[in-house]
């Protein structure tokens, strides 16, 4: 008696967590109406994420309802068929039944043919070569991402970081890979050439302008992009990649086509700030530093193994869009960039072959305490070259 009291008043104080954790669960789905979280599926901006939209909507309903009477029949039969108290009979056993076997063969194959019709045409749909688009090279590193444009007339292209600016109302094509130059492992080849070195595999998504797609070594995958109105969208990598995998972020800013242009236009010019006439920078960003074996500072067409910072200074975000770039932030993050984002850094300060990912830390002073070889900075020096990396516009 006192036992059965206890298990129901344990129900009865069970219903308030549960009630309070369902509705947490829920508060993460945004309607329509709600306050846009700029990461949306359900919320298609353009005309390829409309059709997976199309796709996923009238599948998820069909699969809601497979799953409804799989289920409800499962519970039912089992309440309707339990054993009940005092019975102890063995129910009659069937072996058997033609009608049955070809029902159940026959229903979920033409479900199946009803689901696939949509798929297989959307598919094909997503896979026609748009005419007119631009291309955008993308390369996933770890752990960020790297957006290189096609070349102009006089044959320069502009490579930029972690923000693509795309234009509005035109088909984006992307050429998604994981292997460049830039990347340390290549080989080198008889003739004194060095194969791309590779990364490991990314996915790039942005979930309100297209799909999602594999970023995958030694290989070049295409995706398409659509954005109807001029806004930021939220990207991040998809596939797990190592420590910063979460952080791997990116945004996609669409812009009005003649606003795009004068952004690419922008992105061709010299630096802002020669580095021969940034003072004491340039020693502490050549010399002192080195922090030239992994940026450029001097040419917007030049993919290095860290991002091109020569335009730093027009974009909003910087490692990875995780930081909104700002003077204190940036400084903090010259100064010890690993402990704003974990990345596998501690041998970034040694010469090669040291293998590593990432930037190093300048006050923690790794490797091995070397003080020496590897001087530690001040706040004064990441402050003039912080100062001298945001007059870069
Ligand atoms: Cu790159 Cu996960």
């Amino acid at each position: 008696m006192r036992l059965k009291r206890t298990r129901q008043e344990l129900r009865r104080r069970l219903w308030i967590p549960a009630l309070a954790t369902l509705a947490l669960v829920l508060a993460a789905c945004s309607t329509e109406s709600g306050p846009r979280n700029r990461q949306n599926a359900l919320r298609p901006e353009g005309k390829y994420a409309e059709k997976i939209d199309n796709l996923f909507g009238p599948v998820f309903w069909v699969s809601v309802l497979v799953g409804a009477l799989v289920i409800g029949a499962t519970v039912g039969i089992a309440i309707k068929y339990r054993v009940r108290k005092g019975e102890d009979v063995r129910p009659k056993q069937t072996h058997g039944s033609t009608p049955l076997e070809i029902g159940w063969t026959i229903v979920p194959a033409v479900i199946l043919l009803i689901v696939a019709i949509p798929t297989v045409s959307t598919i094909f749909s997503l896979a026609n070569e748009p005419k007119n688009a631009l291309e955008v090279h993308v390369i996933g590193k770890q752990w960020w991402w790297e957006f290189e444009y096609p070349r102009s007339d006089d044959g320069t292209k502009v490579v930029t970081a972690n923000e693509m600016h795309i234009p509005t109302g035109r088909d984006i094509v992307l050429d998604l890979e994981a292997c460049d130059e830039s990347l340390p492992g290549g080989a080198e080849l008889s003739d004194g050439t060095t194969t791309p070195g590779c990364n490991v595999i990314h996915s790039f998504w942005v979930p309100e302008l297209g799909g999602k797609r594999d970023v995958v070594p030694g290989h070049h995958n295409q995706m398409k992009l659509f954005a109807d109105e001029p806004g930021e969208y939220l990207g991040q990598c998809a596939e797990y990649c190592g420590l910063s995998h979460a952080n791997m972020r990116f945004r996609v800013i669409a812009q009005s086509p003649s606003d795009f242009d004068s952004w690419l236009a922008s992105q061709r010019d010299d630096p802002a700030v020669a580095l021969s006439d940034a003072g004491d920078a340039e020693k502490l960003f050549t010399t002192k530093f080195q922090c030239t074996n992994c940026h450029t500072t001097e040419n917007p067409a030049l993919s290095t193994y860290g991002p091109n910072l020569t335009h730093l200074r027009s974009r909003g975000t910087f490692a990875s869009g995780y930081y909104e770039l700002t003077r204190k932030q940036l400084i903090r993050w010259i100064l010890d960039a690993p402990s704003l984002i974990p990345m596998q850094s501690e041998l970034c300060r040694l010469p090669p072959p040291a293998t590593c990912v990432g930037m190093p830390s300048f006050t923690k002073n790794t490797p091995n305490g070397d003080t020496k070889k590897y001087p530690t900075m001040t706040r004064r020096e990441a402050e003039i070259l912080a100062d001298y990396l945001l007059s870069l516009e």
